[in-house]
């Protein structure tokens, strides 16, 4: 069944960025009432949500299409979150101290729901201890938020004000929505592909494009849990909520997975990690010359394999394996010799599965089972890892 979603829209210039949200969260399959404040509906019109809704737009406390119903009680009772977007200084001071003068104010005070505030205002407005007191009261409720960006506000200042990205407020929403069987956890997750220089001009890399381990980060951090994620280049965006650390070489990402190591519950190697590195890096252009050129290249280090000697007893640890050939038979080496709790093991060769593409086909490998799943989206995948290394470590208790 769809998740169900009170969207309150305040009086702010942000207000008509929560028309594409309302669009994209109903193509999403979440079903949407809307309730907009007085001054909301000086910036956008409930006509206009109304369209994308098909349903009532609530304003006045006293909209109530039905006598019988009392609709800032009602309309709450089976919402699965409330959301303020964008929340205005005035909204959020009234929500704090408990005021229901509208039927946003009044549906917020009753809803039961999980709860989460996406501000938009003017710097100072902003900055100003009476809303940072406000909002740090609702903090402290467990009302979530997604903090408002820096940049060129409409009023013309510049500072911290500006509506979050859409992007982020769809992961916070996801977040919210996700029960939290890994609170408490540190995961760390490796993503992306390694790049080795050859020369200041050109490097070594392969195909990864790092969506893999940037969906289980984000999955980690939905779980619950405390995220770190190590990455090779990519041209992802951070998901929201965990902690990122650049990387470009595989010693560099050797280095910052194996400082970090030992503090983690999990850890997910699913970076491409290339095997070899030039001996030596010209400090200049190579310039060509002959019709051959070697490239003398040394071993890098295999960092599951370092991470599989330095394994703490309440650790897993899940590496991947990218196979053309043979796969359960070279899946299971490195699990074995890797010493991994888990494998999971791309099927490189079947369509669906691999680097660049949103889904994935993979047989998943632990040292008593073995797993196969049909095509399915990296982001469901992401979530189908942790169940599985959840369900483990419950069987290890
Ligand atoms: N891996 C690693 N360090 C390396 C190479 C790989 O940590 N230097 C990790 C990957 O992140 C992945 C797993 O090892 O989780 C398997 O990677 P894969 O490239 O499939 O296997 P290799 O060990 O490199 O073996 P081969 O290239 O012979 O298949």
């Amino acid at each position: 069944m769809s998740k169900k979603i009170i969207i309150g829209i305040t009086g702010s210039i942000a207000a008509f960025k929560s028309v594409q949200l309302i669009s994209d969260l109903i193509k999403q399959d979440y079903q949407i009432e809307v309730m907009m404040s007085e001054s909301a509906t000086q910036f956008i019109t409930p006509t206009c949500i109304q369209s994308l809704t098909k349903r009532k737009v609530y304003v006045d406390t006293f909209d109530d299409e039905n006598p019988a119903i009392i609709t800032h009680v009602d309309i709450v009772k089976d919402a699965d979150l409330f959301l303020v977007v964008p929340a205005s200084a005035h909204t959020i001071a009234k929500l704090a101290h408990g005021m229901a003068d509208n039927m946003l104010t009044s549906a917020f005070l009753a809803a039961t729901c999980p709860k989460m505030i996406a501000p938009a205002m003017n710097v100072h407005m902003y900055e100003n201890p009476i809303t940072q007191k406000n909002m740090q009261i609702l903090k402290e409720l467990g009302i979530l938020f997604v903090e408002p960006i820096s940049g060129l506000l409409a009023c013309g200042d510049i500072g911290q004000g500006k509506l979050a990205d859409e992007q982020d407020i769809i992961e916070m929403i996801d977040y919210a929505l996700t029960y939290k069987p890994l609170q408490g956890k540190r995961v760390l997750v490796s993503a992306g592909p390694t790049q080795e220089n050859i020369d200041p001009v050109r490097y070594i890399t392969n195909h990864s494009s790092g969506k893999m381990g940037y969906a289980l980060a984000k999955a980690a951090f939905c779980l619950g849990a405390e995220v770190t994620l190590i990455s090779g280049p990519t041209h992802l965006k951070k998901p929201f909520g965990v902690e990122k650390k650049d990387v470009i070489s595989a010693q560099q990402m050797y280095e910052a997975v194996t400082s970090i190591a030992k503090q983690q519950d999990y850890i997910i190697m699913s970076a491409a990690v290339g095997d070899y590195a030039c001996q030596q890096i010209a400090d200049e252009k190579i310039k060509k010359s002959d019709d051959q050129l070697t490239l003398q290249l040394h071993k890098n280090k295999d960092i599951l394999f370092e991470l599989g000697q330095m394994k703490q007893p309440h650790q897993i640890l899940c590496g991947f394996a990218m196979e053309t050939s043979d796969l359960v038979y070279h899946a299971k080496d490195k699990l074995i010799r890797k010493n991994c709790d888990m494998i999971v093991a791309n099927h490189l060769k079947t369509a669906g599965a691999g680097f660049q593409g949103d889904t994935n086909v993979v047989t998943i490998m632990t040292q008593d089972d073995m797993k196969d799943f049909g095509l399915m989206s990296k982001d469901e995948l992401a979530y189908v890892i942790f169940d599985m290394l959840l369900k483990m470590e419950e069987e290890r208790c």
